[in-house]
């Protein structure tokens, strides 16, 4: 499975620190920046990420802000993004579960390394449970249809 991973200067340490898990972990990814600490703005990042899984390139995304906020709305102005803000393991797993996010959104300034490393890990590894929250999401699809076109 393909990864795409970003963030702004907010969430660059943690970028870099996921990225080793990552590699660990033998998942291949992409990383669109940012490359320091300096100061950037998140959507630039954020739109890169949802474009590469939108358009089909990964498979899922990674990206970080300072509180993961920023990051969540640009990503769900994609269309076919399902991005998911988690700061604990319930929520992670439920967007997979329930949601079948398909971007986990971080925050650096509020979630630390440890929890951020379990999160990613069990983001990755759990599955959609489809049922009954197909037709949920098919819902969303259809409007995205609908209302944004070929966006
Ligand atoms: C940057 O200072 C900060 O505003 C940004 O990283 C993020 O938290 C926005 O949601």
């Amino acid at each position: 499975m393909k990864i795409a991973i970003g963030s702004d200067h907010a969430g660059y340490e943690l970028k870099e620190y996921i990225k080793q898990i990552l590699k660990e972990k033998k998942y291949p990814f992409i990383d669109v920046g940012t490359d320091t600490g300096t100061s950037v703005d998140y959507p630039d990042f954020g739109i890169k990420v949802a474009k590469l899984v939108s358009d089909g390139e990964t498979e899922k995304g990674i990206l970080i802000c300072g509180t993961g906020i920023g990051m969540s709305i640009v990503a769900n102005k994609v269309k076919g993004i399902r991005a998911a803000l988690s700061y604990d393991l319930y929520t992670a797993i439920q967007s997979r579960k329930h949601l079948d996010a398909n971007i986990l959104v971080l925050g650096g300034r509020v979630t630390g390394k440890g929890l951020a490393e379990e999160i990613v890990k069990v983001w990755l590894d759990t599955p959609f449970e489809g049922g009954r929250h197909k037709g949920r999401i098919e819902k969303i699809e259809k409007w995205e249809e609908e209302y944004l076109g070929k966006s």
